[in-house]
């Protein structure tokens, strides 16, 4: 035992005189000489919340249940900036690229699928007014905001949207709001602009099978039925990566920047 603890000791001493405490990487002999000519004051003050925000886009940090406290001004500025404009527009004409490059077979039911919430849909005012996500989730707040129907489009989704149709590729729209949504939700869509789609699903939670479920299951299983129907998915987009993994999954996914929240 004596043994196990002084290696402890020994490999975390080892690992910290090697500069794994990140501090600036002053002595990092991997950074490219010309670099290495930046003072330390030159990095970005906010470097870890950088990290943060990379950490949850690429999937490695998950299951957070608020944003970091002390990251609530860089995320502010992520969005209040047009740091999310450029990424989500980034993300979307990507999108675009790949579906004009689709030989689009009439009559093959060639689908995409849209998430709503932070995807078609954006609920940026109600988290801004909540500390762009550093509060803990209220669902029953959050549902009362999300019944009133009053959200905006995300502006380059609506544009997608519209050329994806304009190319005959059909949508479906799967999201994890419940049945109990519907008109309201159909109400917002058509409101600001989405107005043709050949499906829309939302979760039911009386079914047996989604009880307790997460999003993934629910929507992978949503998929699966698209297919069984004759829908060919070609595309799919959300914000967070249960609506994109899992079986049944795309030809192509895109995942759309949101630093806010996890769904799982
Ligand atoms: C959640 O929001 C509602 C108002 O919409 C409020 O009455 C309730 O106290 C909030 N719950 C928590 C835990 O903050
Ligand atoms: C296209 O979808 C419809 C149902 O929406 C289905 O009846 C038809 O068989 C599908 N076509 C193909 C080629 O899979
Ligand atoms: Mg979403």
């Amino acid at each position: 035992m004596k043994t196990i603890v002084l290696l402890f000791i020994l490999a975390t001493t080892i690992a910290t005189s090697h500069g794994l405490d990140l501090d600036h990487g002053k002595e990092n002999k991997i950074v490219p000489r010309e670099l290495k000519a930046f003072s330390s004051a030159h990095y970005e003050r906010d470097i870890r919340c950088s990290s943060w925000r990379l950490g949850v886009e690429t999937n490695n940090i998950i299951r957070f249940k608020t944003v970091p406290a002390k990251c609530k001004d860089y995320i502010r500025n992520y969005f209040l900036g047009d740091q999310s404009r450029a990424d989500t527009k980034a993300v979307l004409s990507e999108a675009y690229s790949y579906a004009k490059s689709l030989d689009i077979i009439k009559g093959a039911n060639y689908t995409w699928v849209f998430d709503i919430d932070e995807t078609l849909l954006s609920n940026i005012e109600y988290y801004a007014d909540r500390g762009f996500g550093t509060i803990p989730h209220n669902a029953t707040d959050f549902n009362k905001w999300i019944e009133k129907g009053k959200l905006p489009a995300l502006p380059h989704s609506l544009k997608l949207y519209n050329k994806l149709l304009a190319l005959d590729i059909k949508i479906a729209i799967i999201t994890e709001r419940p049945e109990t949504q519907h008109k309201i939700t159909v109400k917002n869509l058509w409101n600001v602009g989405y107005r043709k789609y050949a499906k829309i699903i939302f979760k039911d939670t009386k079914k047996e099978i989604y009880k307790g479920k997460t999003t993934l299951v629910y929507k992978l299983a949503e998929r699966k039925k698209l297919e069984k129907e004759g829908f060919k998915i070609i595309g799919n987009i959300g914000d967070q990566w249960s609506d994109i993994l899992g079986t049944s999954t795309a030809v192509r996914s895109f995942k759309l920047p949101n630093p806010l929240f996890y769904v799982a």
